[in-house]
């Protein structure tokens, strides 16, 4: 715990930061003290990641004052950053996959030898020294690219000690990483604290923060609205921070109204999946659970097509999806959101109309003509239901927060009107406020009569949302429950395979 007495490592002052048609700071001060985690949290587009741009040289502030360790700070380049001894632990990492564990720590600045070679022995060593520090098992030869994504961002974590980082930044850092993994970060940033290291912390998940933050910065529309030590607060206040007004009911779920099978998957295999049978009927939300590196991910893939389907069939109301067609798979009313927002084509140069409509065009066009006004209107009542940040339909979608773009890939394939939806992880990087609107539509949806396969690593949400819910562990569906029966010890039970429980024990 920091204590309040010592200087701080980093402090913004009126910082400001405008885009064409967005304020995206407005004059925001901030303060980090050495070994606090200072969580900074508010809905998507509120300003997080342009003031965390800010502090590690990519943008320049329009205004205000910036000093690190009592001194001004100008940064003109992320370099001036680092050599201030600045870390920032992206989300998309930047190692290099081909080199070593211990290479990728000490990148650019190697041991060297008297005749002034890499001393290979010594930086061997020395990682390995460093990741015992941090307690980590992993052996400082091993090519990064084989790691996961967890342990590649611990080695950032460990390069960042390389470097002596006395301010490490990680924005969503635990979006991708299982619980054991999750433990073990924690246990890791509490290693950093001792040494007086100063964290901020960006994330979505508001338990994770009332784990391990010291104090918590609220920011909604560019405007910093509270800073305060979290020992005060609770979840329920700071939503009612974040989104400005109160939150009553996180998952608005109407009765069911079951009709007829529409999805049947049967015995289908394909890469990461085994022998997956499930039905899913109009009106009906049909909820997969699984860990981080379950299969869950694979699900949506293989039955719409865009992985291979090395057996079994997929029926949609009757009529059989052919094996590896997304074409064929659209074509007869399926729809996939897949968790990964680059590779689901999100075209980042086209506008946030364009990406919308871009599956739905045939929707908007008779003999050819397309019917703008139609695509405009139809666009703009999603950007609204969604409460999607933009300052125009227009606006390059690239130039959204990264929860907002993903609110324009879930408008995409709801445009498109598919009889069964599948949805990977639809809520991932999504701000609380709009993750109630986003179960919302859901349930709406269900009750238009369309069927819904939604793969999730959130026990609650699957528990909010879900008809019946399967749990899958290791590619293969190990139990299924109905919406009465689940609870979150049932689904950790079935969930949790004998190699995860494991690394609960080693974190
Ligand atoms: N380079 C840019 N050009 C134009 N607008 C931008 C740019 N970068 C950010 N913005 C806008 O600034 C606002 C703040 O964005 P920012 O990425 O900081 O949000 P965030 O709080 O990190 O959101 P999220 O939780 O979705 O990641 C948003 O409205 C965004 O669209
Ligand atoms: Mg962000």
């Amino acid at each position: 715990m920091a204590t309040t007495t010592s200087a701080p490592l980093l402090t913004l002052a009126g910082i400001r930061k405008e885009f064409p048609g967005v304020v995206a700071l407005a004059g925001v001060n901030f303060e980090l003290l050495p070994g606090e985690v200072h969580a900074l949290v508010g809905e998507n587009g509120a300003g997080k990641s342009t003031m965390i741009k800010i502090i590690s040289g990519l943008y320049r502030p329009d205004a205000g004052e910036m000093a690190v360790g009592g001194e001004v700070a100008e940064f003109r380049s992320p370099a001036d950053s680092i050599a201030r001894r600045i870390k920032v632990v992206y989300q998309e990492l930047d190692l290099v996959p081909d080199m070593s564990v211990a290479e990728n720590v000490f990148l650019g600045g190697y041991p060297k030898t008297p005749r002034g070679l890499v001393d290979w022995a010594a930086l061997n060593s020395r990682t390995e020294s460093l990741l015992a520090e941090l307690g980590l098992d992993i052996d400082p030869g091993t090519p990064v690219g084989e790691l996961r994504v967890a342990e590649q961002q611990l080695v950032e974590i460990a390069r960042a000690l390389s470097q002596q980082a006395q301010i490490v930044i990680m924005d969503e850092p635990t979006s991708a990483l299982s619980p054991g993994e999750v433990d073990r970060l924690f246990a890791v940033i509490e290693q950093l604290q001792q040494r007086g290291v100063g964290i901020i912390y960006v994330s979505h998940k508001l338990d994770e923060i009332f784990r391990i933050a010291d104090r918590v910065t609220v920011f909604r529309d560019g405007q910093l609205v509270t800073t305060t030590p979290i020992a005060e607060t609770s979840i329920q206040q700071l939503v009612t921070w974040m989104v400005g007004r109160e939150l009553s009911d996180l998952y608005p779920k109407s009765p069911a109204v079951i009709g007829e099978p529409l999805l049947r998957v049967s015995n289908v295999s394909g890469p990461g999946i085994y022998d997956l049978s499930l039905t899913v009927h109009a009106g009906e939300v049909v909820g997969i659970f699984g860990l981080m590196g379950a299969g869950i991910n694979s699900v949506g893939r293989v039955i719409f097509g865009a992985s291979p389907r090395t057996a079994g069939q997929v029926t949609l109301a009757g009529q059989e999806v052919g094996a590896g067609s997304p074409g064929d798979a659209m074509e007869k009313g399926l729809a996939l959101l897949t968790e990964n927002r680059k590779e689901d084509g999100l075209v980042l140069p086209l506008s946030v109309k364009n990406n919308m409509t871009l599956a739905s065009l045939r929707k908007f066009a008779t003999f050819g003509w397309l019917w703008p006004r139609q695509e405009i209107k139809e666009s703009a009542d999603y950007v609204n239901r969604l409460s999607i940040k933009t300052p125009s339909l227009r606006q390059q979608v690239r130039f959204l927060s990264g929860g907002n773009q993903q609110k324009v890939l879930m408008a995409r394939w709801m445009m498109r009107d598919p009889k069964v939806l599948l949805l990977t992880e639809p809520t991932r990087g999504i701000d609380v406020g709009s993750k109630a609107e986003i179960y919302r539509l859901i349930d709406e949806m269900a009750h238009r009569g369309l069927g819904i396969l939604f793969m999730s690593t959130e026990i609650p949400e699957i528990l909010g949302i879900a008809d019946r819910i399967l749990v899958m562990r290791e590619g293969r569906i190990v139990a299924a429950f109905g919406r009465n029966e689940a609870t979150q010890e049932r689904l950790v039970a079935a969930a949790a395979s004998d190699l995860n429980d494991a690394i609960v024990e080693a974190g």
